[in-house]
């Protein structure tokens, strides 16, 4: 299995700025080491999703019941951290147009309360259920109230309902102990799996949250966590040369002081657009906030925008390169794909674009991105390099928890809690009250 690769060189901030920083975090390493020991008695909890070992029996046991049923869909119904990571994980190692290849197991996500997302999910649905095909429903939520959630659910299990009358069978709840969400499901016979309390939503991939789901698609979930393990010992080191959370952090915190407070994550590969979205939430959430440790308003927060290259190189790549000095960019390269599709060798296309014929597609997709880079350096623009080794479900897993223990290290660094989502609830209370108007 291979290791993920950093490259530092371009990131612009001095050897002893890193150095008070390496300093500066010792503590929290130490609090996460500590955290490790705790189980999930924790706010850093998630660390410890990789070790458990019953939970992901539990969760096994749950797919291999629900795969008997040799389902034909599986619809998750879940917003934000409830899917974020399932949507990452499956476009990354199944590629975003899995559904188009013809599976035996689509998939389908009922995030936002849109009419017509909704509408167009029964109309592809409701054929099969007529056939007497099954469909599996996953109602993903930690807290158990989200509207949108619910709201998705009741009108799908609804549906499933009309076609099935063992339809309890189909569904599958994943939330918090004790939940709303829990004791609804226990009352109707619905299949329940556990979110553990200190495991925020953002957090909560390598949970039943993520695991089910992937698990469900066929999806390697022991590689997956192997992955992430593989990882979690490296962003647990003190020496921050040798820890690439640590390292990271470091650098986009040090670049905000500087004033660069945008971070952008630049995936060159259209199947991780979502794992920058995960990413967005990941970042925007936790580091996001009004209040610092002390109490004291501060107003905190790296904006993160997501890039796709060489896509946005077509509609960013003039405001990356002549815009204000506010951003910070960690460029993510795949070494190698799935497939390889190699240029044929036309001469009258070379009178197109010169240079292209009869070379491996990857080559051209590789020039591009040193292209961009070099274009960065000669403007002074800051950025790092992430490089996967591959699109695999092993590789994924070190990403989402290197980067899930760069965002805690970020938090501490900037003095917030980057476990909490205050305002978000805020909101989530206000649609409440309008709705009961
Ligand atoms: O990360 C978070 O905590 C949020 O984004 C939640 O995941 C999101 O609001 C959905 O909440 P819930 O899982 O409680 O339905």
């Amino acid at each position: 299995m291979k290791s993920l690769e950093f490259n530092f060189s371009d990131s612009k901030i001095p050897k002893k700025e890193i150095d008070k920083l390496e300093i500066k975090l010792k503590k929290e390493i130490e609090q996460m080491k500590i955290a490790l020991s705790k189980g999930y008695d924790d706010s850093r909890a998630s660390i410890n999703l990789l070790d458990d070992k019953e939970n992901l029996q539990r969760i096994k046991n749950c797919i291999k019941e629900k795969s008997d049923l040799n389902p034909k869909f599986l619809i998750v119904v879940g917003i934000g951290g409830s899917n974020l990571g399932t949507v990452a994980i499956q476009e990354a190692v199944l590629g975003k147009l899995y559904n188009q290849t013809n599976p035996e197991l689509k998939i389908l996500y009922a995030d936002t309360v849109d009419t017509d997302l909704i509408s167009n999910i029964i109309s592809i649905i409701e054929p099969f259920l007529k056939k007497g095909e099954s469909i599996i429903i996953n109602g993903v939520s930690k807290s158990g109230g989200t509207t949108e959630t619910i709201a998705n659910f009741e009108v799908l299990v609804d549906f499933l309902k009309k076609y099935n009358k063992n339809y309890q069978k189909y569904v599958v709840i994943t939330t918090d102990k004790d939940s709303k969400f829990w004791n609804f499901a226990e009352k109707q016979g619905f299949n329940v799996l556990e979110v553990p309390k200190k495991v925020g939503g953002r957090f909560s991939v390598f949970s039943s949250v993520g695991l089910f789901p992937l698990g469900l698609l066929g999806i390697d979930i022991d590689l997956l966590l192997e992955g992430a393990k593989s990882i979690r010992e490296k962003c647990l080191d003190q020496k921050i040369k040798d820890n690439p959370a640590a390292m990271i952090a470091s650098l986009i915190y040090q670049h905000k002081i500087n004033g660069k407070s945008i971070h952008d994550l630049f995936l060159f590969s259209t199947d991780l657009e979502s794992l920058g979205k995960w990413y967005r939430q990941l970042m925007g959430e936790s580091l996001g906030k009004e209040f610092n440790m002390q109490n004291q308003r501060i107003l905190e927060g790296i904006t993160p925008t997501v890039s796709i290259g060489s896509t946005d190189l077509h509609s960013m790549a003039q405001l990356y390169l002549a815009g204000p000095y506010d951003k910070f960019t960690t460029f993510v390269k795949v070494e190698s794909n799935n497939n390889s599709v190699n240029m044929p060798n036309n001469p009258e296309y070379s009178e197109l674009v010169k240079a292209i014929q009869s070379k491996p597609m990857e080559k051209i997709m590789n020039a591009i991105l040193t292209g961009v880079q070099q274009a960065f350096r000669k403007k002074d623009r800051p950025f790092i390099e992430i490089i996967l080794p591959d699109k695999s479900v092993y590789s994924l897993g070190q990403f989402m928890q290197l980067k899930e223990m760069e965002i805690i290290y970020l938090g501490y660094l900037l003095d917030i809690n980057p476990f909490n989502q205050p305002n978000v609830e805020d909101y989530k209370i206000e649609t409440k009250k309008i709705l009961n108007d």
